[in-house]
């Protein structure tokens, strides 16, 4: 297999330096726990729970996915899977858990990825070329804080994002969480669990601070999942400068 995974504390700064430091207390990202990651989340929850079968998530990802693709918040890389072509040039899976960057480039080895160990938080220095799009699919509800805090992340990626690159992905957010009864309950028991944090999170925000960084800002609500993407300026206006914490 040719791919390179590349040690990330070195050059992104600083924060938690290993795995060990983002709590999985539901053990969703052990390799058990990413085998049938699939079945329940995209099958079960998203469906069922969610109000957005895995089927808007396959087309949102088939519809912006371009040949040189940065990936942040990998997952099991299920959405990738289904993507033909794909990224036929170039792939990149980012992420802070060393399990799902195996388990993603080993399932998705067909596209030859490089995996690199990153906080999503923090400026991304990885050494590559730039990417032509930019998935952020289920990152930003896994992050703690609100949407101004988590808007950090459209930052951190300015020195990984090409001009005119698109970055898209989706979100759990607040709006439509108290649909349904089941919807409400899962809602809670996921937050006091800390498997998501997105009690903040509401799909205004996410608008403003897309719309702060970028062009093109799109957003639709799908049960309580917001699906989001965004044009990178050809000069990019960038809240922090790359290479400072954010
Ligand atoms: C809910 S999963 C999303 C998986 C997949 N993208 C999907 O759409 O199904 C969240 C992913 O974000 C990663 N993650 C969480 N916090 C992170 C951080 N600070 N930096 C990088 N990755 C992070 C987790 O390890 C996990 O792979």
């Amino acid at each position: 297999m040719d791919r390179q995974t590349i040690d990330g504390p070195a050059i992104n700064p600083p924060g938690p330096a290993t795995t060990d430091a983002l709590p999985d207390p539901a053990g969703i990202y052990t390799p058990g726990g990413l085998r049938i990651y699939d079945s329940f989340v995209m099958g079960l929850l998203a469906e069922r729970v969610w109000g957005c079968p895995a089927e808007h998530f396959v087309d949102f990802y088939r519809e912006h996915l371009k040949p040189a693709h940065a990936d942040i918040g990998v997952g099991t890389g299920y959405c990738i899977d289904r993507c033909e072509p794909g990224p036929t040039e170039r792939l990149a899976l980012i992420d802070l858990r060393q399990s799902c960057l195996d388990y993603c480039a080993e399932r998705l080895e067909r596209f030859r990825p490089e995996t690199f160990v990153r906080d999503a938080r923090m400026p991304i220095l990885i050494d590559a070329r730039r990417f032509d799009s930019i998935g952020l699919g289920g990152l930003l509800h896994s992050l703690p804080g609100d949407m101004r805090d988590k808007g950090g992340v459209f930052d951190a990626i300015a020195p990984i994002a090409a001009p005119d690159a698109v970055i898209f992905g989706y979100t759990l957010v607040c709006d439509g969480a108290n649909a349904t009864l089941t919807r409400r309950t899962v809602h809670r028991t996921l937050n006091a669990l800390h498997v998501i944090d997105n009690d903040h999170d509401h799909m205004a925000d996410l608008a403003a601070e897309l719309a702060r960084r970028f062009t093109d800002c799109r957003l639709r609500l799908i049960g309580n999942v917001a699906f989001f993407s965004a044009t990178v300026r050809s000069t990019p206006i960038f809240k922090h400068s790359p290479g400072d914490p954010i």
